[in-house]
Order: C-alpha cells, then structure tokens, then sequence
C-alpha cells in the first residue's frame, strides 16, 4: 500500500518571473486551480490522502491553500460562489498535509531526503506539480502504483520525447520485462544527457514509486549534474540492483514548468470545460 506522496515544492520558479517572484511556481493556477491542487487531487484519486510537502522560503501560500479561510468562508456562505471551494474543501477534509522546509536549494534528490521525516520507512510516491498529467481512466500515480504492486520496487514514469530534448530530463535504458503494459527495468539512468550522449528518448516525468532505502543512498549521493544531488544518481545505485522499474504511463501530460507547456494545459484544460 502506497499511503504517503511527497511533493517537492521548493524551487524558485524562475522561468516564470515575475510571476514567482512573491508567488510560489505550484501557486500558477490552470483556469482557477493552482498546480499543486492538480498534483493532489491526483494522489487522492489512488487513494492517497497523506500529503508531504517540502516548501522553502517564500511558500507560505501552499499551506493556507490547503487550510480554511473563515473570514472567506463567512464571505461566501449561502451566495452562488461558494460551489467552486468545493472541491478545494473536500481535500483539506479528507487529506493530511504536513510541510517541511528545505533550507537549502541542493537539487530533488535533497529535496526528497529533506523529505525524511514525513515519510518515514515506508514506499511512497513523489509527484512533481510542474508536471500536470491527465487521463481517461485511472491517474498516472494509480497506474504506477499497480505496477509497483505487481514489482514490489521503485517505479518512474517514462514518456518518449524527442531525442533533442533528451538534456530536460533524466533518460532511462532498460529492458522491456512487459510489453503489454510496457514496463521495463531499468538498466542505465543519466540525468539530462546531451542527445548524442542519452542511451535512448525515455524520459522520466515527475511522478516516482521510491521504496525507503532510497534516503540511505541519497545520504550517501554525491552531487551530481550541475552540482546538485540527483534523485536519477540515488535510483541508478537501485537500478543497479535490478530494482528500478519504467513504466510508459497512460494519459496525457504537460510540462507546465515551460511556458509553452503552462500554455498548454490551460488551452486544454478550457476545451475540456
Ligand atoms: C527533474 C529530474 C529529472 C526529471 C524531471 C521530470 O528535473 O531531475 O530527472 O526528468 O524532473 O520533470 P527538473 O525538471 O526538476 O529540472
């Protein structure tokens, strides 16, 4: 049972400036939802309902998200707005959200280690909000979570990118163990190679099973690409031990930390309305 998903959430967003500069990234909303509201009701929907949340400075507006307003909630009551806190107060009902802050700005892999002590020794999932996924039938986490129950491992998310764009992403090799749902195990990981130097185009997007052994290699993780200690390193020392599975997610995803991508999503997402 996968009970915890941890959502780093403490980079500075600066590919959106102004825009991030008083406003954390998962702040941007998609029409009115912010991303990180997307990334939770994801994890709700595989019946995920622990949320863990590494923040920094400048993200206090992640926690009174996911709080009551009262003096809102006294403004609204009974008139034709209140609807649209719905589905923001169901979550802070039926979730738990607990915060930690990453002091320093040393890469996802710290980021996840600072994540620690929320998670404790047990598997759980990390969802990136940058990466906004949708879908027909279930999300992306609950697919992967299958896949994890069936292989009892790390589980990442892959989708195949254009070869090009192979130095945005870490690039997976490995070998195909299922093709019908196609899952391989990983051989080889590299974070954000040049194209020439990437094994193939499978990307890894921001969603991930990690089994909890993962903090005793991130401690001992040394910084990697662009001196920042990478979770792609951690999950090779996994791999290594034939213990990474890539999993070609059903669905769509949008990489909404690009301004293309947030463009995007917000066009598909007004489509859909
Ligand atoms: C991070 C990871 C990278 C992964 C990506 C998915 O990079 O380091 O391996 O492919 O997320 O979104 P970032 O986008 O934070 O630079």
């Amino acid at each position: 049972m996968i009970k915890k998903c941890l959502f780093p959430a403490a980079g500075y967003g600066t590919r959106f400036l102004p825009a991030t500069k008083a406003t954390p990234k998962e702040m941007l909303p998609i029409l009115t939802k912010p991303l990180i509201q997307y990334g939770v009701e994801e994890a709700v929907e595989a019946d995920i309902h622990t949320m863990a949340i590494i923040t920094g400075r400048g993200k206090r507006a992640i926690e009174d998200h996911f709080d009551i307003s009262y003096e809102l909630e006294h403004q609204i009551k009974g008139g034709s707005k209140e609807n649209l806190l719905s589905e923001i107060r169901s979550l802070i009902t039926n979730c738990t959200f607990s915060y930690t802050r990453q002091v320093e700005m040393k890469g996802l892999g710290h980021a996840i280690l600072t994540g620690e002590t929320l998670i404790g020794n047990e598997p759980f999932a990390v969802l990136l909000a940058d990466d906004l996924c949708t879908h027909e039938e279930g999300s992306v986490l609950r697919q992967m979570i299958e896949v994890y129950e069936k292989y009892q491992c790390s589980v990442v998310a892959i989708e195949e990118v254009p070869m090009e764009e192979t130095n945005k992403y870490g690039v997976i090799a490995g070998e195909l163990v299922d093709s019908t749902t196609d899952t391989y195990r990983v051989t080889d990981m590299v974070e954000k190679p040049a194209p020439k130097d990437a094994p193939t185009n499978m990307a890894i997007i921001g969603r991930y099973i990690l089994t909890p052994d993962i903090f005793e290699i991130l401690r001992n993780t040394k910084p990697g690409k662009g001196g920042e200690i990478q979770i792609t390193d951690a999950l090779l020392e996994q791999a290594k031990q034939g213990n990474v599975i890539a999993y070609k997610f059903k669905g769509k995803r949008f990489d909404c930390g690009s301004v293309d991508g947030f463009v995007q999503a917000t066009n598909y997402f007004y489509e859909k309305m």
